[in-house]
């Protein structure tokens, strides 16, 4: 069981990569949780180039999207919405259908005490378009600078939480497979 994470934030320090880290860690095998190298690499979507000459770490991030068993999508806040970097990825992703049917979880951290709720339902409205299968449990790290050190969640409960939701994308994405939606590739 193959989790693609992603997330919305390039920053060294950034605590939304934290989460995808510590889901990394808490992921036990035959289930694994892989990083996607960075969303920073892509370049800006331009339906023209799309149609010309796709650029192969687009169609890099397409094939690894296509071959996992589920998304876990991990945003940072920006204005009351979601990341300029993640939207940018999200419509690169539109074009190459991977994420049709595809089993979602969302999660965000932020210092605030709303903790990145508007990026989670600004994102779950895009997904929805997608035809993504964005999963019922989220998780919000609120207050997010308290629970996160040194790159990965500190705080117990937050990380138990995102066991949970992890355990909630695999039953997803156990579910799709049985259904014979939506494995890849
Ligand atoms: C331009 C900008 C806009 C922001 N807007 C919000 C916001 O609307 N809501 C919020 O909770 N935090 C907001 N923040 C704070 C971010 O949540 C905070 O910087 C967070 O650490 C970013 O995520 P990261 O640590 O994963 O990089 C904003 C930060 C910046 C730089």
């Amino acid at each position: 069981m193959r989790i693609l994470g992603l997330c919305g934030s390039l920053r060294g320090g950034s605590l939304n990569a934290a989460v995808v880290r510590s889901a990394g860690e808490l992921a036990v095998a035959p289930r694994e949780v892989v990083v996607d190298p960075g969303l920073g690499r892509l370049p800006f979507f331009d339906a023209d180039v799309e149609r010309s000459a796709l650029p192969g770490v687009v169609a890099e991030l397409r094939s690894a999207v296509g071959a996992a068993d589920g998304l876990l999508i991990v945003t940072p806040e920006y204005a009351h919405g979601t990341s300029g970097v993640l939207k940018n990825a999200l419509e690169w992703l539109v074009g190459g259908g991977e994420v049709d049917g595809k089993p979602v979880a969302l999660a965000s951290a932020s210092p605030a005490a709303t903790g990145g709720d508007r990026a989670r339902a600004w994102l779950a409205e895009t997904l929805a378009v997608m035809g993504a299968r964005v999963i019922p449990r989220e998780l919000r790290i609120p207050r997010a600078t308290l629970k996160i050190a040194d790159g990965r969640i500190t705080d117990e409960p937050t990380r138990a939480a995102l066991a949970r939701l992890l355990d909630d994308l695999a039953d997803a994405a156990a579910e799709a497979r049985a259904a014979g939606g939506s494995l890849a590739c």
